[in-house]
């Protein structure tokens, strides 16, 4: 029965893992997707927002610059410096006081800001004027004849690209035109900036980009020109490197985009290029250091549906115990029920449908235990009923072909009687004529006897094969006794046997035929007579009792003779069946014949050499008879 119980329990956990665990699953899943979709979204809003946040900085900071070179361009003692230098021609300019004078605006200009490298005046033929660092390298071997065609052109401050030095360190120029009074240009201001001290400190705000995120410049040949988070500086010097985000900003594109970046991370970033400085900006942060909180929150969607699974689990567990039990006991019930165990009920407590179930259950069970019960009474009085019709057929049967023996019986019988009778008459007409000593009388007294048993025979035959009227009336059993053991009076007064009779006071009469329940007695107590010998005893017992309003009598002849081997005992009712000398062995067939037509019956018990016990079990007269 287990089995019910866990294939019970196995649709209800599937069940509920189809209604809550899967849908939860399903949920969780597209959650999970979702935020982590919002999540990607949010950061590249941040990542673009931090990178548009760096650009406008640097134009911010840029602009400072550009104007600091305006300002320096505009100064009337430059201007005046510029005027000079022209008119009076290389050698007289350097007697002046004013390359001195200049070269202080240029030193107070550069300290005020770490980017300026060096601030410088050139005229437009590219002799440095003055200087804050008139031998420097880069000014030295720096061309910068396209920055100051580039401010001729525009007449406007503008910025250089960024370019390496012989020191592997980037600079950047911003050169304004210094013009006269009317507008002629006749030098340039210069300032080279250190793009390390003017980038990084921009770069290096890295306010909203986590462990794993960075803001870095790059040049058009693809170098990092600001400080890289994760290489030193001489680790990016030479160089060259290629990522979607870089190869996409060297295009000339802006965007944002999940790719891999210089050191292999995947990570989510947003490039720019800004074709005003000659470089590109990119922002970029890990996606594994974005996504982390997404780990918190697939742990929180995990246990969710372990949880769910585990209720589910204990949900079916507690169902299939509260439901499939029940079920069980009845499917229990049911199967010994099947096997016959009628009295088979169901305990139950409760108001719900597996009590009605169950109270239902019981009470069929009930029904049907009562139905078999009746069904099991009708059947044993059918079987009653049918072996009682085969005793009557039988019966009718036998009393048919006893009707046809008896009637050939009887006129054999009738034909041999005569002639016998005349067989007798004649031997008893020569008897008397013989001495009593004569060897005939010997031969006389045989011829007799076997004729006297022939006739006894006769008579028996006719007796048992004659079908009989019987003629009722009340039989008081006493005198029945009186009568018969009277009618045996010549057999018992040769023998010493005693014969001792206790028939109570209330034995009520028979409605029988006296001459045959006569007969009865006669056979059977003759029987007792010839078993028990010369000093046998002999019991002749009556008694009666109520059953179901009827008076049972019983009669039995107790005897201390030989008694009867079991094997005899079989055999004692069929006809000529005898174990004596001058026996017919028709006494007894025709004692269970009588009493069968009254409807009584007799039975015998008997052990060899202690005695017999013949019972004739009889029904007293009702009053109505
Ligand atoms: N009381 C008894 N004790 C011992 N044997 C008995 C007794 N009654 C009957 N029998 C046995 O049953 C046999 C059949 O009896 P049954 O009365 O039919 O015939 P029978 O007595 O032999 O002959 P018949 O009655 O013609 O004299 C007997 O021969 C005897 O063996
Ligand atoms: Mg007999």
């Amino acid at each position: 029965m287990l089995f019910i119980d866990k294939k019970i329990s196995r649709r209800l956990f599937s069940g509920l893992l189809l209604v809550a665990v899967v849908p939860i699953c399903i949920m969780d899943y597209g959650i999970y997707k979702i935020v982590q979709k919002v999540v990607l979204r949010s950061a590249c809003t941040q990542i673009e927002t931090v990178k548009m946040d760096h650009e406008h900085h640097l134009s911010i900071w840029f602009k400072e610059l550009l104007n600091d070179i305006r300002i320096i361009s505009q100064l009337p003692c430059i201007r005046e410096l510029c005027g000079t230098h022209k008119l009076m021609g290389e050698n007289d300019f350097a007697k002046t006081h004013l390359p001195d004078l200049a070269k202080e605006i240029l030193i107070m200009t550069r300290a005020k800001s770490p980017s300026y490298k060096s601030m410088n005046i050139f005229s437009t033929s590219g002799e440095i004027l003055a200087s804050t660092d008139p031998h420097s390298d880069e000014i030295l071997n720096f061309d910068h004849q396209a920055l100051f065609d580039a401010a001729l052109k525009t007449g406007e401050p503008v910025l250089g690209p960024a370019h390496q030095h012989s020191d592997q360190m980037w600079y950047m120029s911003l050169a304004a035109p210094i013009k006269t009074q009317e507008g002629e240009i006749i030098a340039y201001a210069l300032a080279v900036l250190d793009a390390s001290a003017t980038l990084d400190p921009n770069m290096k705000d890295r306010f909203g980009l986590g462990k794993t995120g960075e803001a870095y410049v790059v040049s058009r040949n693809r170098q990092i020109i600001t400080e890289s988070r994760f290489l030193s500086r001489s680790e990016t010097v030479d160089r060259v490197f290629s990522t979607e985000g870089i190869d996409m900003a060297i295009a000339g594109k802006r965007g944002t985009g999940i790719y891999t970046n210089y050191m292999g991370r995947k990570v989510i970033g947003s490039y720019t290029w800004l074709p005003q400085y000659n470089w590109a900006i990119l922002v970029e942060m890990g996606e594994d250091e974005i996504l982390s909180p997404m780990k918190t929150i697939r742990t929180a969607l995990i246990l969710t549906t372990a949880a769910v699974g585990v209720l589910s689990l204990l949900l079916a567990l507690f169902m299939s115990r509260r439901v499939s039990l029940p079920i069980i006991r009845v499917a229990e019930a049911s199967h010994e029920i099947s096997e016959g165990h009628f009295e088979q009920r169901i305990p139950y407590s409760g108001t719900d449908e597996i009590a009605v179930l169950s109270r239902n259950f019981n009470s069929m069970a009930e029904k049907l235990a009562n139905m078999i019960t009746s069904l099991r009474h009708k059947e044993a009085s059918l079987q009653k009923a049918y072996e009682e019709l085969l005793e009557i057929q039988q019966q009718l049967i036998q009393s048919e072909k006893m009707a046809a023996v008896g009637e050939l019986v009887t006129s054999v019988v009738h034909e041999m009687r005569n002639p016998l009778s005349s067989v007798k008459l004649n031997l008893q007409i020569i008897g008397r004529t013989l001495e009593k000593k004569d060897l005939l009388a010997e031969h006389y007294q045989i011829a007799i006897d076997q004729v006297s048993q022939l006739e006894k025979m006769f008579t028996d035959l006719l007796n048992y094969s004659k079908p009989f009227n019987l003629q009722k009336g009340l039989v008081s059993i006493d005198r029945l006794v009186d009568e018969s053991l009277l009618q045996l009076q010549s057999l018992i007064s040769c023998r010493a046997t005693t014969i001792s009779r206790k028939l109570g006071d209330n034995l009520p009469p028979l409605w029988a035929d006296a001459d045959k329940m006569r007969q009865v007695l006669v056979n059977v107590v003759k029987n007792a007579i010839e078993a028990t010998g010369q000093e046998g005893s002999i019991e002749i017992t009556g008694h009666v009792k109520n059953h179901n309003g009827k008076n049972l009598i019983t009669i039995a002849v107790t005897d201390n003779g030989t008694g009867i081997s079991s094997q005899d005992l079989k055999r004692i009712f069929q006809p000529f069946f005898t174990t004596k000398k001058k026996g017919t062995g028709l006494g007894l067939p025709i004692v269970k014949k009588i009493m069968e037509a009254h409807g009584y019956k007799i039975s015998v018990s008997s052990e060899e050499a202690k005695g017999t016990v013949v019972r004739l079990k009889m029904q007293g007269a009702e009053t109505h008879e």
